[in-house]
């Protein structure tokens, strides 16, 4: 390997370190009450700590409820699911043998839900005679979850008496993960689920196709995993001249059942999973498994370098159009979001002006340039889509051959192309440079942070940043919400992933959840705070904010 990144991973994994109170002595149990309540009072005007914010968050002057491996839940019907997620991350918090006892009636963490709230949102009171969670649905309960958890986990199992309520800003909250450039296994992507909802957000956007590897398995077109999922080696370094390789098979795919594993286990934490099937550009591993999708038809491996290759589908052949609603039709039977991703970025043009079956496609259909061919390859996929129940989001290149406002934008070039999106009625997910590029670096001097593909991107910038400044009342409307990318050219595995996203999404999640209610003046403290929920959780994250360098 050429870069040290042991400096930069850290590993934590306090899960073996987590205190079984079962073998706890009468007296280590005496000192541990102690030292919590010593603790609780220790937290300066009783303040809690939460990530996000809060709507609203209202303490009592004393008084605590203490949830303990032996706390019950009882849950109202159709609210199994939250409580048994809480169940199992208490479990492995306290290192308990047993999950917590999930119950229809008794004292202890209720749950129920009141359609006339946000669905997302929750009211959860704290007194002696236990916590009355209330949602707007089964999600909503399971946020108030995530916060009890927080609060559990950094404060000793103390959660002082008091109200929370609480609320998102936006319904899209979301996080990117590509799986092309570097594989991710299934427990790694879970792992990465897992770190999303805890900061309550509700989309991953799974990034499955791209020219260095092809991801997910395609029952009619096999030979996308079996050639198009392996490459016989990846660039060293950013490609600069002299070129180096480091000669070892890179490879990897889900099956479709692992698919449907990953889905499932992401709906069990109300995580809706987007994926990305790219078109027309960044398909060079198809190409590779079958060169008819291409307009020269010639052999083109799976791609080993980073960046943008001329090697881009046909638009003008009809085998074209076949092979991507066969492949999507199989998508959409793992897939339930409602939103697919058609990528739809970074296509160059070379091949196609030289094409006889484009220029052909070009006349018949009227097509002035082959930014409209591009525009006619997004409009008739969105149509396919539609006729299965689906809508379409693609990156904001769609914008350029004329698409209908009936697709989703995802802005990445910039916020102002998302507001120019949302200006022409477009939904808009901002995930724009260079804001929400978590692949860039953290720190100015990038001393100690091994090799990123660039850029400057640190907390304070994220946390500073509106993504509805300078957009008019009518188009704020349409944006329906913020995601970060995490491209992983140079991210080999889910610790190098966590440790680009985290710190960051706790700034990201307070944009996402709370942009009406952030306050500079308690993040560091609430950070503070994170930090010990990612030290109990073995999550890893950059130590660079912490640290106080930027
Ligand atoms: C992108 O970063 N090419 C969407
Ligand atoms: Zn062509």
């Amino acid at each position: 390997m050429m870069f040290d990144y042991s400096v930069f991973i850290r590993n934590f994994d306090t899960r073996k370190e987590t205190i079984n109170r079962k073998n706890m002595s009468r007296f280590s149990k005496f000192v541990a009450l102690l030292m919590a309540t010593l603790c609780a009072v220790s937290v300066s005007a009783r303040e809690l700590n939460i990530l996000p914010q809060p709507t609203s968050v209202t303490i009592e002057a004393e008084g605590d409820y203490m949830v303990t491996a032996k706390s019950r839940i009882v849950a109202a019907e159709g609210l199994c699911n939250p409580a048994e997620r809480f169940a199992e991350d208490m479990m492995r918090h306290f290192g308990a043998k047993r999950p917590m006892q999930i119950s229809k009636r008794g004292k202890g963490i209720t749950l129920n839900t009141d359609s006339t709230l946000h669905a997302e949102g929750y009211t959860m009171t704290i007194s002696k005679e236990g916590i009355n969670i209330v949602g707007g649905s089964e999600a909503g309960v399971y946020y108030a979850l995530q916060t009890l958890r927080q609060i559990v986990v950094t404060n000793n199992g103390l959660v002082p008496y008091g109200v929370i309520k609480d609320e998102p800003t936006f319904s899209y909250r979301g996080a990117h993960l590509d799986v092309c450039r570097h594989f991710m296994s299934v427990e790694e992507v879970k792992e990465y689920i897992d770190i999303l909802a805890a900061h309550k957000l509700n989309r991953l956007h799974w990034h499955l196709t791209d020219d260095q590897g092809w991801r997910i398995e395609i029952k009619a077109y096999p030979e996308l995993t079996e050639k198009g999922s392996i490459r016989k080696e990846t660039l060293i370094g950013h490609g600069h001249e002299p070129k180096w390789w480091d000669g070892t098979p890179h490879g990897g795919f889900y099956t479709q059942e692992e698919i449907k594993e990953v889905v499932k286990y992401a709906e069990e934490r109300y995580i809706v999973i987007i994926p990305e099937i790219e078109m027309p550009g960044h398909a060079q591993a198809a190409l590779h498994a079958y060169p008819w999708l291409g307009c020269q038809e010639q052999e083109v491996d799976v791609w080993t370098m980073w960046g943008v290759t001329p090697e881009v589908l046909c638009a003008g052949k009809e085998s074209t159009y076949t092979f991507l609603e066969n492949v999507l039709s199989e998508v959409v039977e793992l897939f339930p979001s409602e939103l697919i991703h058609i990528g739809g970025d970074e296509c160059p043009k070379d091949r196609w002006k030289v094409c006889e079956h484009c220029q052909a496609k070009m006349k018949s259909e009227g097509l002035e340039n082959e930014e409209q061919l591009q525009g006619y390859l997004v409009t008739r996929i969105e149509k396919f889509l539609n006729t299965k129940g689906r809508r379409i989001i693609g990156w904001d290149e769609i914008l350029e051959g004329g698409v209908t406002p009936s697709s989703t934008v995802m802005a990445w070039r910039g916020a102002k192309i998302g507001a120019y999106a949302a200006e022409h009625g477009h939904e808009v997910v901002m995930a724009p440079l260079p804001i929400c590029y978590f692949d860039f670096y953290q720190t100015e001097s990038r001393e100690g942070e091994g090799l990123r593909i660039g850029g400057h991107i640190n907390f304070e910038k994220v946390y500073s940043w509106d993504p509805l400044e300078g957009i008019s009342e009518e188009a704020r409307k349409n944006i329906i919400g913020v995601q970060c990318n995490l491209w992983s050219e140079y991210l080999k595995d889910i610790k190098m992933v966590e440790g680009q996203l985290l710190p960051r999404l706790g700034a990201l999640c307070e944009v996402q959840w709370a942009n009406d209610r952030r306050d500079e003046s308690t993040i560091r403290r609430k950070m503070e705070s994170m930090r010990k929920f990612y030290d109990a959780n073995g999550w890893n994250y950059a130590p660079y904010y912490f640290e106080g360098r930027k």
